[in-house]
């Protein structure tokens, strides 16, 4: 992608944090009792968002295609599943604990080794100080960052409010390890924690009925293979895609709906003869991982990402998960910087071999061009509908100035939009403006979503669409009453036309079918 990609988003998170809380896109989950960290739920706005990227990627790999198959397995799989797939053994994170006052958790591989010297508090008395006073030592690089350790985090979570404290250098101290960004304290050595959560099935809770809830929706569709195979009669290449919810045990869910512990995935498993099988000018897997590549980044630029803010992150050999053998990040650039939005994997025929071998079915295919057995190879294009939610909001959020006025506008491409079409009586107090509005707005209904709104003025309920990214808004006025004619607005240009009330249907839904090509 292009080299001159802005290194510096256009919008900050909280922005889009705040946007999505005030106009009913997304909330944090479980609000009035807290929240629980790592969940969010979506509102009336948000939940037409990602039903439509949903059904956007849906047609570009089913029904624009003709080699993928569709499948929706169960989220509860047998543990067997988890054991072949290697995640009981391997999917973990390295985890370290501080011994400061937090005694926070984090990723170990997420924070760097610095030179640090502790320091210690000494002269806020003992009364006011009990805890720290001459005994608990704050890691730091410096000591201004110190005295910010103790400002933020012990005067919050110990009440501390005495303010003459003073910190001073523990002799010999210095040294170079992981410390808490926290409270300074220093790191654990990491220990592996797996990431799978687990439930019980079943009445007695004994480790027999232990399952897990699943960390990726890939192993439905392995176990599936053969059934997708034989009941489609299909032949190699084929590829099974579905969608549905995943978990993880997230040690650090942070960033909004970038990395939750309840997320949804868009995953597809494309099977493939492996190169040594290939005749000359056959795609081999390597071929189909470039075309997957490929294939997604156009769909993402479709939709609506910028071309340079996207780019792909070949993985080196370390970074690679325990089933792939090569690996291309579609990286976006995110409001928290550049980061993974999807991950396509060449998975080799590593999943089908171990459910093989854990199940003692035979998952091979019988090629009848070369007359022989084989199991086939696997290209992984994997997306979180949440993560791609997130791009979607990021690259639409535009402030412009009219006249006087900032004008936020979300623009969505117009599959993404969660409403088509707004409709407004330009006076509420009079019933057959009002009438003929909500008439109008039965009718767009019959062909796509459309809402009818007179709870404010005609200027705030136009910021208010702009701000969710509604494509045509239409005003009903006292001249329709006699012309049977309305003003269509639409959203990015501002552009205003006046249309027979009976045409407006036809005319929306005809500009609807162009945006999607
Ligand atoms: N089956 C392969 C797989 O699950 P992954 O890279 O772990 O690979 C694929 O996940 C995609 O799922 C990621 O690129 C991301 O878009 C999304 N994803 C993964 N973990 C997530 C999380 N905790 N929260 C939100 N989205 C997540």
């Amino acid at each position: 992608m292009s080299e001159a990609a802005a290194e510096r988003c256009h919008v900050n998170l909280e922005t889009i944090v705040s946007l999505c809380k005030r106009r009913g896109i997304i909330f944090p989950g479980s609000e009035i009792y807290e929240g629980l960290a790592g969940t969010y739920d979506y509102g009336p706005i948000g939940i037409e968002l990602k039903r439509n990227v949903r059904d956007a990627w849906w047609r570009s790999m089913i029904y624009e295609r003709d080699d993928v198959e569709g499948l929706e397995s169960a989220i509860l799989m047998n543990p067997r599943t988890w054991k072949a797939s290697g995640h009981v053994d391997t999917f973990s994170d390295p985890l370290s604990d501080s011994l400061g006052p937090s005694r926070k958790r984090y990723r170990a591989d997420h924070i760097e080794e610095t030179e640090c010297t502790a320091y210690r508090v000494i002269n806020a008395t003992e009364e006011a100080n009990p805890v720290a006073y001459g005994k608990a030592e704050i890691w730091a690089g410096s000591k201004k960052k110190a005295k910010e350790f103790y400002e933020a985090y012990w005067k919050k979570h110990l009440g501390i409010t005495d303010e003459r404290v003073k910190l001073e250098e523990v002799e010999g101290s210095t040294r170079k390890g992981r410390f808490s960004p926290d409270d300074g304290g220093v790191l654990t050595e990491p220990r592996p924690f797996n990431l799978m959560l687990q439930t019980q099935l079943g009445p007695v809770a004994d480790s027999a009925a232990t399952v897990y809830l699943r960390p990726e929706t890939a192993q439905g569709m392995f176990v599936n293979f053969s059934n997708v195979q034989a009941s489609m009669r299909r032949k190699l290449p084929f590829g099974i895609a579905q969608n549905g919810k995943s978990f993880r045990n997230e040690i650090t869910p942070k960033n909004f709906i970038f990395r939750t512990r309840e997320f949804e995935q868009m995953e597809m498993e494309f099977f493939c003869k492996p190169g040594e099988l290939c005749r000359e000018g056959e795609r081999n897997d390597m071929d189909w991982f470039a075309h997957w590549i490929e294939y997604r980044l156009a769909w993402h630029i479709r939709y609506g990402l910028k071309k340079e803010h996207l780019r792909v992150h070949y993985q080196a050999a370390n970074e690679l998960a325990h089933y792939s053998k090569a690996c291309g990040d579609i990286e976006f650039l995110f409001p928290i910087g550049w980061n993974e939005l999807e991950g396509v994997a060449n998975r080799t025929n590593y999943d089908l071999k171990q459910h093989m071998e854990f199940s003692g079915k035979d998952l091979q295919y019988f090629d009848p061009e070369l007359n022989a057995h084989y199991i086939p190879y696997v290209i992984e294009p994997a997306l979180g509908v949440d993560r791609a939610c997130l791009a979607f909001l990021t690259d639409a959020y535009t402030e412009e100035q009219v006249k006087e006025d900032k004008r936020v506008v979300l623009k969505l491409h117009r599959d993404l939009a969660p409403i088509k079409c707004a409709v407004f009586p330009l006076l509420k107090n009079r019933p057959e403006i009002v009438a003929m509005a909500k008439n109008l707005c039965r009718d767009l209904k019959q062909s796509f979503y459309a809402v009818y709104d007179d709870t404010a003025a005609i200027g705030k309920l136009y910021r208010r669409q702009d701000e969710i990214g509604t494509p045509f808004c239409v005003t009903v006025d006292v001249e329709s009453l006699e012309d049977q004619a309305v003003t269509i607005r639409e959203r990015d240009s501002m552009q205003q036309i006046r249309l027979g009330v009976d045409k407006v249907r036809e005319y929306v839904a005809e500009e609807l079918r162009k945006a999607r090509g």
